[in-house]
């Protein structure tokens, strides 16, 4: 945890244990994957029992099934889920803990004894009624014949044949079940489609989320903020990504008599009942391809809004628009410019191979890159031209300069922001952008919107969150192990990927570094395993501490870096008599 534990009263005492406690619990809950998937082979047992546990705590409407853990509380007479979750007291927690007990004892008996005994299970525990766990179990036992059937070598096959795979939704699992089995031809959206129905009813409360919390610790809403949007991301939420934008400005998408979203509609400001939000949009490319429509809707938007007659402290896109075109005597078109993307043809933003290789001397040129490869503007002009991917650096870099807070929603618990190094290219590489051109760090926040409990997290709290959860827990460390040389690649991918969000957004406390060292370096017996199983990654582990030593990422002693020092030269020289 961050920051020192001061102690003044028996009452802050409390509150402050209350605090670490529901930490402790967010930690423990928290969905990871404990190993690499393996082609073909379908989810084990405790795999399998983690997973249902986290479906059944959601309602499924399309089975008429009610989550398990509203059920549980209400039989308990605890009221709604969604209250405990909300409750900071130590009753509330407790609570809480009893519900989660009770559901999670109820998934192991189902999987072992059956559909039976867990309604049974319910009944005793917590007097729930057998016809409204039975809906839910009846689901779960789909799932699990689901999760056991892998048909992936099988459509990979016939794939390779030239045989027709059939196709299925892409989603994860807790989003949308109907994705199993694996192994069939995943499909994508209709771009018209986005967002659905009910991703911008979900968007509207992270939004809120989103803006009190920023509200709370500045003192005002953000009058402009930059987003990232991904493709794969808007598919499996069927744009929640698009919606939050679409919110953020304050207007709703109309779709037109083919029942397609092609245009939008202001929401008047007194029932949306605060300032619109400029908003900055970086796609990537795979979002430009698959979304070209939605690309012309966002675009539509900042437009639209534009041309609302309201004051400027309620409407900064308006008055950000005519600042520019009265301070650098340019035309509508090109101050209205916000959707940016890579050049057609091009993706991706470089800033991880940047920070991989170690080729950066100053952090500007981080912030440098992303700005070179995703200063493409997307749109129509007043003509109604597409711009179709118009170099437009110098309108980027304005619009880089008001961004007050980035923002990226995750759209699934398989991937979060120290799995892969995407989420530092791009929330990081805009930040970092954003940081040179304001000249002042923006607030970096993220969202799960998909836990039952939706959080807005700051980037700072979500790389404590996935350190904790992952990185350094013997759960997903040792079920990485248990992969051999990948696994220890894993590991050292997780450091590289958390060393990418010191890189480019500072957001990594000091405590990390010494965990990792003191985890998987300074203790002999755990970096002998490593080093068996994939020397170079061991070896490339140990070189990045000391590179976040070097950079000023951690304030290591003396001692320490001697040591790790000392390691490096004995893993390299190893290396060099096995070549
Ligand atoms: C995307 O879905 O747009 C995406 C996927 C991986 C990396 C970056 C973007
Ligand atoms: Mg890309």
């Amino acid at each position: 945890m961050s920051g020192k534990l001061s102690v003044q009263t028996g009452e802050d005492r409390d509150r402050r244990v209350l605090e670490l406690w529901e930490r402790v619990v967010e930690i423990e809950q928290r969905l990871i994957p404990t190993g690499l998937h393996v082609f073909g082979r379908a989810s084990d047992e405790p795999e399998c029992a983690d997973l249902l546990r986290v479906v059944a705590s959601f309602d499924r409407p399309e089975s008429g099934a009610r989550a398990l853990t509203d059920l549980v509380a209400e039989g308990l007479g605890l009221g709604a889920y969604e209250g405990l979750l909300a409750s900071k007291s130590e009753n509330g927690l407790r609570e809480r803990e009893r519900v989660d007990e009770i559901v999670r004892a109820s998934v192991s008996i189902f999987l072992r004894e059956g559909v039976e005994r867990a309604c049974g299970l319910l009944e005793t525990e917590a007097r729930v009624p057998a016809v409204e766990s039975a809906k839910v179990f009846a689901l779960l036992a789909r799932i699990r014949e689901g999760l056991r059937t892998s048909a992936e070598l099988d459509g990979l096959a016939r794939a390779l044949r030239g045989e027709y795979v059939e196709p299925g939704p892409g989603a994860d699992i807790v989003q949308n079940p109907s994705i199993l089995p694996t192994g069939r031809n995943t499909h994508a959206v209709n771009p018209y489609s986005v967002p659905s129905h009910t991703a911008y009813a979900r968007a509207e409360r992270v939004v809120g989320m989103l803006l009190e919390r920023h509200r709370a610790e500045h003192g005002r809403y953000p009058r402009t903020m930059a987003l990232v949007l991904w493709g794969l991301d808007n598919i499996k939420t069927q744009g929640e990504g698009v919606a939050q934008a679409l919110w953020l400005l304050g207007v709703r998408p109309v779709r037109d008599r083919l029942n397609r979203v092609t245009e939008v509609e202001p929401v008047p400001l007194e029932e949306l009942g605060r300032p619109r939000i400029d908003v900055l949009m970086t796609v990537s490319g795979i979002f430009r391809d698959l979304f070209g429509a939605t690309m012309m809707l966002l675009d539509k938007a900042v437009r639209c809004v534009a041309e609302l007659e309201e004051p400027s402290e309620m409407n900064p896109v308006r008055a950000n628009i005519s600042e520019q075109m009265s301070a650098d005597g340019c035309a509508f078109d090109e101050a209205a410019l916000r959707v940016f993307s890579n050049a057609p043809g091009s993706y991706g933003t470089n800033v991880n191979f940047m920070v991989m290789d170690s080729q950066w001397e100053s952090a500007d040129a981080l912030g440098d890159l992303f700005v070179t490869r995703k200063c493409f503007a997307y749109g129509r002009d007043r003509e109604g031209r597409a711009l179709e991917g118009r170099e437009a650096r110098g309108a980027l870099a304005r619009s880089l300069a008001r961004v007050e807070a980035t923002y990226q929603n995750l759209d699934s618990f398989e991937i979060g922001i120290t799995d892969v190094d995407h989420y530092f290219e791009y929330l990081g590489g805009v930040s970092k952008a954003v940081e040179k051109h304001a000249q002042v760090r923006p607030a970096i926040y993220l969202s799960d919107a998909l836990s039952r409990d939706a959080r807005v997290r700051s980037l700072e709290e979500m790389v404590r969150l996935e350190t904790r959860a992952k990185t350094l827990n013997p759960k997903w460390y040792e079920g990485m192990l248990g992969h051999g040389f990948r696994g220890v690649a894993e590991i050292e991918s997780h450091v590289t990927n958390t060393f990418g969000w010191s890189a480019t957004a500072d957001a990594v406390d000091g405590w990390v570094y010494e965990e990792v060292a003191s985890t998987f370096v300074l203790d002999a017996e755990m970096l002998e395993r490593l080093r068996r199983l994939n020397p170079h990654s061991a070896r490339s582990l140990v070189a990045r501490l000391l590179e976040a030593e070097g950079r000023g990422f951690w304030d290591a002693d003396a001692e320490t870096i001697e040591r790790l020092r000392e390691i490096y030269s004995r893993l390299e020289d190893q290396l060099e008599g096995v070549a």
